[in-house]
């Protein structure tokens, strides 16, 4: 028996309450990767709808981003740009402050990482408040890439993320949410 997208994802995350902060219920996509069937289905199901399409670089988000975004950007044979926290990129950047669930950081990426009019996708493991995912944007936009998409895997919707994304108008795809 098949099972449904939506059961082998919402099946093979883990969640974790009370982590990193009493309160947040930390849906935990270790697991998920760790299941070779539920990390092929979930980076599929990412790259479906650019197949063929022209991105030429995906984007992605540190630590967990980097995971998804990498396997995404080979699959659509794109180049990969590493968003990442601060202090952690060798040449120039262009870095920008941002919020989350839990705090706040600030995030980086290198001036040249992508040229202007490039078509780039941004992908990350989960949407929140869409904090990180706003700032990843304004830099990419910053550099004149054109961002035609923002992709993740969890969703949460109670937190906003997609309509703070959508105001951007920035296409959201989300596979699975947690009410
Ligand atoms: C998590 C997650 C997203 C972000 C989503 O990353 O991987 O990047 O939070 O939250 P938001 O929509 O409210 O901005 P985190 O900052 O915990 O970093 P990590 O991947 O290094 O654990
Ligand atoms: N990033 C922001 N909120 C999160 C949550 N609830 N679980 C996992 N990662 C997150």
């Amino acid at each position: 028996m098949h099972s449904s997208l939506e059961e082998t994802l919402l099946g093979s995350i883990r969640t974790i309450p009370d982590y990193p902060k009493p309160g947040v219920q930390f849906r935990d996509i270790t697991t998920l990767l760790g299941n070779a069937r539920a990390f092929r289905r979930a980076v599929d199901e990412l790259v479906h709808p650019y197949a063929g399409t022209k991105v030429e670089q995906v984007a992605g988000i540190e630590a967990r981003g980097f995971i998804l975004g990498g396997a995404v950007a080979h699959q659509l044979s794109a180049g990969f740009v590493p968003i990442r926290k601060k202090g952690k990129l060798p040449h120039h950047t262009v870095r920008i402050a941002y919020s989350l669930e839990y705090g706040i950081d600030e995030m980086e990426m290198h001036e040249d990482a992508v040229k202007p009019g490039q078509t780039v996708i941004l992908v990350d493991d989960l949407l929140a408040t869409g904090g990180t995912a706003e700032a990843a944007i304004k830099l990419l936009r910053q550099m004149g890439a054109e961002v035609v998409a923002a992709c993740f895997v969890i969703d949460l919707p109670d937190l906003g993320g997609r309509a703070k994304l959508e105001g951007m108008d920035v296409t959201v795809r989300t596979l699975v949410s947690y009410e």
